[in-house]
């Protein structure tokens, strides 16, 4: 059966999928595609392997009625109509769990990052200002021992409080829909309320997924609950905190700074105020870009839609 990517996909699951008997047709230009030309080639396949691109909306599903599958290079699925896709009976997979160390290990960069300025410091270099320095310039802050703040601690929170509390010994709070057993015994993290987290925590990482409830989550309202010390971290969606809010908190000094692997809207413009401050880290949504991470990913995309195509159940069903 054919099955069309939407980016030219690591080499794991292409070879899966070659291999269980299907042509892959990759999209390998440099650009988006028209909406005529997804419409096309979605037409022409029994399956899509989405491997980045505009939402995947009504619309587009509409043309997608007579595919089993849409397999998600991602865990995220915030960018499809998930009530369209279930009234057409079209099954949508992501790619939980084999992402959670890369993107966690994201997490934990851009907290160091913002908490040593390491990206402005190496703007100065680069422009040549290095120079004379002295004991009290270019100064950061510690994070160990240190409270670390999760909101959302699902796999990737998991992974960033373990790290966390392995190097620095940082003390976890968290705050979730559920309590986790696992973190409370094996991290001694602590269960708060959402104000409890804002008020305590030194560095407040956001691994939630992107609903109503989360967007726009961390605003000025938010942010002034914050210490006037805290980093606030954000590696899940851009659409979660607001950025003119952001912007103006750490301006005023009502927040320290943040590391952003997520923005809104993606990509962030060059001439963004946020890259300019010298407590800010953003990263290009590479959460989980790794080679290793990268391929596990696509192998896991690959089997669902193989076990979708062969009428088998899939391994990571979105929908049901
Ligand atoms: C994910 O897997 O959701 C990553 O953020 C990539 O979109």
């Amino acid at each position: 059966m054919k099955v069309f990517a939407t980016r030219v996909i690591p080499a794991a699951g292409l070879e899966l999928l070659e291999k269980a008997g299907h042509t892959v047709i990759q999209w390998a230009e440099p650009r988006e595609l028209t909406t005529d030309e997804r419409i096309n080639f979605c037409k022409e396949s029994d399956a899509l392997l989405f491997a980045g691109g505009n939402k995947i909306d009504r619309p587009l599903l509409e043309h997608c009625r007579h595919m089993k599958v849409i397999g998600l290079l991602s865990v995220g699925y915030d960018n499809v109509d998930l009530k369209a896709a279930t009234e057409l009976g079209i099954q949508i997979t992501n790619t939980p769990g084999v992402l959670s160390n890369a993107t966690a290990d994201t997490a934990f960069l851009l907290m160091l990052s913002v908490a040593r300025k390491a990206f402005y410091q190496h703007k100065r270099i680069l422009k040549g200002e290095w120079g004379f320095s002295t004991p009290t310039a270019n100064l950061g802050i510690d994070v160990e021992g240190k409270t670390l703040g999760i909101w959302g601690l699902g796999n990737i929170g998991y992974v960033m409080a373990q790290r966390c509390k392995a190097a620095f010994g940082m003390n976890i709070i968290y705050h979730n829909r559920n309590r986790n057993e696992d973190a409370e015994i094996n991290l001694q993290a602590r269960y708060v309320s959402f104000e409890e987290l804002l008020q305590q925590s030194d560095v407040l990482s956001v691994h939630a997924s992107l609903t109503h409830e989360t967007t726009n989550k961390f605003n000025m309202e938010v942010f002034r609950q914050m210490k006037p010390t805290a980093i606030f971290i954000n590696a899940a969606r851009g659409g979660i905190h607001n950025e003119t809010d952001l912007i103006a908190a750490i301006e005023d000094g009502v927040i320290w700074g943040a590391g952003l692997d997520v923005t809104n809207p993606e990509p962030m413009q060059p001439d963004n105020p946020l890259l300019q401050m010298p407590t800010v880290a953003v990263l290009p949504h590479i959460g989980s870009a790794t080679l290793e991470t990268r391929n596990a990913m696509a192998r896991v995309a690959a089997e669902n839609i193989i076990a979708a195509l062969a009428g088998r159940p899939v391994l990571n069903p979105v929908n049901h």
